[in-house]
C-alpha cells in the first residue's frame, strides 16, 4: 500500500464537536451524502410534470421494500390535496345497502399487511423497438414494492351486500382525472384491498392519500388512487383508461385488451448504466430484483457472456406472493467486457422470455406489458450500456 491512510490516521472533523441533537430532524431525512437518490423523470417524455411519471432509482436500493419518498409516481392530474376529514369511500351500483365511509369507518374493519409490487404497465415500454434509456431507473423504474395496510375489499364489498348479478366493479379516483378502471368481482373478493398506510406510514399524498386501492399483481394503473366510489356493475365500463390506453395492438391490428397479470420479470440492478464497476478486476457482486404478477420468484438465472452459459442465482430476502424479490451473484471479473442478464422464473413454471420471443408474439406496436430479458453491456473500464444482443 502507499502511505497511511489519513481516514484512519487523523482525527476526522466530525469526531471533534457535538453532533445534532434529538428533534433536529422529527421526521428524519437521509444523509445529505446520499442526496442524489432521488426519483427522477425523463422530460421528453410528456409535455408537463402533471400528467406525468417518475422512475425509482432501482440502481441505489437493497432488499425488496421501496421506501416510500423514493415510489415513483404516476399521475393523471397531479396529486391531489385531499383533506381526510372531508374524504369519503362511496359504494353504489348493484348493491343492496349504497354506503358512504369516513376515514374513521374504514378504520373500524379488520386491517392486514401484505406486501406487494406495483408495476405500471408502461414500465419498459420505450424498449419495444430496441435499446433506448441508458440506466436501470428509466428502463425499469416504474415499479415499487411496499407494505401495505388496509382492509380487505371483500369486507367492504360484503358490508354493502353486492346483487347477484353485480359481476365488475369501478373504482375512481378523486383527483381531478377522476381516474377509473373495470375490475371483475372474482378479483375484487378475492386480495384487493383499500389502504390508508404503506411501509407502517400514512399513505404518502404522491401514492393516493389517505386511500388507494390495492389490486395484487395487476397492472399499476388499476390500482386507484386517492379511492372515492366503488361502484358495482354488470359488465365492464370500457373507460378510457381500458380502450384507448392500457390495450397492447398486435401486428394484425387486432388489440390485446384487459390484460391485467402482470408476467414475471426481472432486472440487473448493479452493475448497470448508472451503476458501473469502479472498482476495477476481481470480486464482483451482482444483483437484481424480480417479481411476478402470478406468484413468487423461486429462480433467476444470470448470464455475463450474452446467454452462452447461464448460473443460478442466490435469491435473498423474504419471498412473498407478487412481491419484489432480490437475487446476488457474486463473481471474479477478470476486466473483459460482459454482456449482463438475469431470466426470472415464477412459481407457475413460466420462464421470462427474450425481447425477440415477446416482439415474435406481440409485434413492435406495443407499449405495455414489455418483460423481456434486459441486457447491459460492461466494458472493460467497467462502463455499463443499455443494448440488445440477438
Ligand atoms: N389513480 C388516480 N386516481 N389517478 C392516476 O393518475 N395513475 C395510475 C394508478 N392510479 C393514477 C391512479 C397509474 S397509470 C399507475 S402506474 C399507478 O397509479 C401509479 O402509482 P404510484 O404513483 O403510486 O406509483
Ligand atoms: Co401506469
Amino acid at each position: 500500500a502507499a502511505g497511511p491512510d489519513p481516514a484512519i490516521t487523523q482525527m476526522q472533523p466530525w469526531q471533534q464537536y457535538l453532533g445534532a441533537g434529538v428533534d433536529a430532524a422529527p421526521y428524519g431525512v437521509p444523509s445529505p451524502h446520499e442526496a442524489h437518490v432521488v426519483r427522477r423523470n425523463v422530460e421528453w417524455l410528456t409535455a408537463d410534470t402533471v400528467s406525468s411519471v417518475n422512475f425509482t432509482p432501482l440502481h441505489e436500493l437493497e432488499g425488496i421494500i421501496t421506501p416510500n419518498g423514493l415510489c415513483f409516481e404516476r399521475h393523471h392530474s397531479g396529486v391531489a390535496e385531499i383533506d381526510p376529514g372531508q374524504h369519503r369511500l362511496m359504494i353504489n351500483g348493484l348493491v343492496d345497502n349504497p354506503l358512504v365511509f369516513t376515514m374513521e369507518d374504514l378504520m373500524r374493519f379488520p386491517r392486514e399487511n401484505r406486501t406487494y409490487f406495483l408495476e405500471c404497465a408502461a414500465n419498459t415500454g420505450m424498449e419495444w423497438r430496441g435499446s433506448q434509456l441508458n440506466g436501470v431507473q428509466f428502463t425499469h423504474g416504474m415499479i415499487h414494492n411496499v407494505v401495505y395496510t388496509g382492509v380487505p375489499l371483500r369486507l367492504i364489498l360484503e358490508e354493502a351486500g353486492v346483487r347477484t348479478n353485480g359481476s365488475w366493479i369501478l373504482p375512481e379516483g378523486a383527483d381531478a382525472s377522476g381516474m377509473t378502471r373495470s375490475i371483475p368481482m372474482e378479483k375484487a373478493l378475492d386480495d384487493c384491498m383499500v389502504a390508508t398506510h404503506m411501509n407502517g406510514e400514512r399513505l404518502r399524498p404522491e401514492q393516493g392519500y389517505p386511500l388507494r386501492l390495492v389490486v395484487p399483481g395487476w397492472e399499476g394503473n388499476m390500482w386507484v388512487k386517492w379511492l372515492r366510489r366503488i361502484e358495482v356493475g354488470d359488465a365492464p365500463w370500457h373507460h378510457r383508461e381500458e380502450t384507448s390506453k392500457y390495450t397492447d395492438l398486435l401486428a394484425d391490428g387486432q388489440a390485446r385488451r384487459f390484460t391485467w397479470e402482470m408476467d414475471a420479470k426481472s432486472v440487473i440492478t448493479n452493475p448497470s448504466p448508472q451503476a458501473p464497476i469502479l472498482h476495477g478486476p476481481g470480486p464482483t457482486v451482482l444483483t437484481g430484483v424480480a417479481w411476478s404478477g402470478r406468484g413468487t420468484i423461486p429462480r433467476v438465472d444470470v448470464t455475463l457472456d450474452g446467454g452462452i452459459n447461464w448460473h443460478r442465482a442466490r435469491m435473498s430476502g423474504p419471498s412473498f406472493d407478487k412481491s419484489m424479490h432480490r437475487f446476488y451473484f457474486e463473481f471474479d471479473w477478470d476486466g473483459r467486457p460482459l454482456l449482463l442478464q438475469s431470466r426470472a422464473h415464477d412459481s407457475t413454471g413460466y420462464v421470462q422470455p427474450t425481447k425477440d420471443q415477446l416482439r415474435e408474439v406481440r409485434g413492435l406496436n406495443s407499449i405495455y406489458h414489455n418483460n423481456g430479458i434486459q441486457t447491459w453491456a460492461i466494458n472493460e473500464r467497467g462502463e455499463a450500456e443499455n443494448v440488445e444482443v440477438g
